[in-house]
């Protein structure tokens, strides 16, 4: 499919971003499972990576990467790549169409240069059309959907989806993010909620945008 070369391109391309000798941030996703695929070409390259996901942590596996460590080794890294459902102008982004959007947050928390690899649709001028996940403990279905409902949004539970964490996605539909760092503010303050997949306190640093003649590269 079309749309798959364009995010095969972005993701090779972020080849050109690693660091001899560092440990990388693995996202999860289709585009992402793109750039293990390269990353398993230059194995030499890198020391290790750390995985945001299981499904991730499986395909790095598959592709033979097995120096994958633990997340709490660490404070910082140096990269993270990954993908996004929909990135602004401002590289703040919707995340965690594929549910892993919590490891997501803290992996691209501790990272030097966040750096995304999209196909040209998941560029857009205002964020929203896809709806945002929000991943929350099972037991707040009821007052988070209410809260949610009071800011415009209509929730609907991800049917049959248990997060790595062991909790359940919220995806709201039809809300206004003309804001996004204050909607990503007053989510995250909802208890219950334990990630929101907006990422605009911290967005990309640097945007790789796989287009038909070529990539186009976009630096903060
Ligand atoms: C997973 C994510 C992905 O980055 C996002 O869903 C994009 O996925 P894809 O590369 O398959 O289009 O946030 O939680």
């Amino acid at each position: 499919m079309y749309l798959n070369q364009l995010k095969k391109k972005a993701a090779w391309a972020a080849l050109n971003y690693i660091v001899p000798g560092t440990v990388i941030g693995i996202g999860t996703g289709s585009t992402v499972s793109y750039f293990i695929e390269a990353l398993s070409t230059i194995q030499n390259s890198f020391s290790g990576v750390v995985s945001s996901s299981n499904a991730s942590t499986r395909l790095l596996k598959e592709k033979g990467i097995n120096n994958i460590l633990n997340l709490n080794i660490f404070s910082s890294l140096e990269i993270y790549i990954d993908s996004a459902d929909e990135i602004n102008t401002n590289m703040q982004m919707i995340k965690g169409g594929g549910g892993a959007l919590t490891k997501e947050k803290i992996i691209a928390g501790m990272s030097k240069k966040f750096i995304c690899i999209i196909d040209e649709t998941k560029k857009v001028n205002v964020l929203g059309k896809f709806p945002l996940p929000i991943e929350i403990i099972p037991i707040s279905i009821s007052f988070i959907s209410k809260e949610i409902i009071k800011i415009g949004g209509i929730p609907k539970v991800r049917k049959n989806v248990i997060t790595d964490n062991g909790n359940i996605i919220l995806d709201v539909y039809n809300l206004n993010i003309d804001d996004p760092i204050s909607i990503e503010k007053k989510i995250n303050l909802l208890p219950g909620v334990v990630t929101v997949g907006l990422f605009a306190l911290r967005g990309a640093d640097i945007v790789l945008i796989g287009k038909k003649k070529g990539v186009e590269i976009i630096e903060k």
